[in-house]
């Protein structure tokens, strides 16, 4: 990790061992995981606040189904589609110059067949502009990751709690406890054989994450996973303080963005009906 200083003045954290303007390729992640780096990963939905991570020097951003709860308010990730989440993708590559994004492909538009898998990664490729791909599951999406990178469609494997089978799981539970644990390494490995470039590890216990990230030669990603991943991921407004609670254990937040846009909000508020906003400073003569 090395610092430089940012467009907009601020110091900037490089991770993954890249330097200088260009984006982030699956060779730089490859190449960390041989170094034994950490790096972060945050989700992004939106060209503002995709800037601001990327002149943080976060390596990789995630356009994930996550926005389904967060950007679109429904109570889980089931409802979004190709067409909610391509415009999203095109904004947060139009706000960075340096990060991977990867977009999730959405419930319903990848487990059909390779076939359907490739038609809809083709699709982010082309209409969004995205580096690479996400997909959730093990063993039954073999044959789709085979097919998407043998067309050239880097992609991110996720596998212990993936929120699109929640209703397999009956609700949003740690996965992996005794001996499901040795399928979900089973899975994992089977990610990387059919050339996933990554894997997010999600709600695993921590022992379970650190064998696995042991056992592969590519990064694992956690979230919920304890602290042996070469990665870790958050949904960024659990990490700045926007989402509501209650939030998983896992979160920790590092600001109180909601706390400070409310301030804000009341503020403006009061001064509009107070008259003095706008003043003479901010009116045009
Ligand atoms: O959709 C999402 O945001 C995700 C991450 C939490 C890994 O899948």
């Amino acid at each position: 990790m090395s610092s430089a200083v940012s467009a907009a003045g601020r110091s900037t954290a490089r991770y993954g061992g890249v330097q200088g303007g260009r984006r982030v390729t699956v060779r730089d992640i490859a190449a960390a995981k041989e170094r034994g780096e950490r790096w972060p990963m945050l989700t992004a939905y939106d060209a503002l606040t995709a800037r601001v991570f990327d002149e943080a020097g976060i390596p990789v951003l995630l356009v994930g189904d996550s926005a389904g709860m967060v950007v679109y308010g429904h109570d889980s990730t089931l409802p979004v589609s190709v067409d909610d989440l391509l415009p999203l993708t095109a904004a947060v590559v139009r706000g960075t110059r340096r990060a991977m994004v990867v977009a999730d492909l959405p419930f319903g538009s990848y487990q059909a067949s390779p076939e359907q898998a490739l038609a809809t990664a083709a699709r982010f490729v082309k209409e969004s502009g995205a580096h690479a791909v996400k997909l959730e599951g093990g063993h039954r999406v073999l044959a789709q990751i085979e097919a998407l990178v043998s067309a050239g469609v880097p992609v991110m494997g996720h596998v212990g709690l993936t929120p699109q089978s929640v209703n397999v799981f009956g609700g949003f539970r740690v996965q992996g406890r005794g001996e499901a644990g040795e399928r979900l390494l089973a899975d994992a490995k089977a990610l990387e054989g059919a050339g996933a470039f990554a894997v997010v590890l999600e709600c695993v216990p921590a022992d379970l994450a650190g064998r696995v990230t042991e056992t592969l030669g590519i990064p694992t990603i956690g979230i919920g996973a304890g602290p042996d991943c070469d990665a870790q991921v958050l949904v960024w407004q659990d990490m700045a303080g926007l989402s509501a609670p209650p939030l998983p254990k896992f979160v920790k937040q590092y600001a109180d963005l909601a706390g400070v846009l409310t301030d804000a909000t009341r503020t403006f508020a009061e001064e509009v009906v107070a008259g003095s906003y706008p003043d003479p400073d901010h009116s045009y003569r």
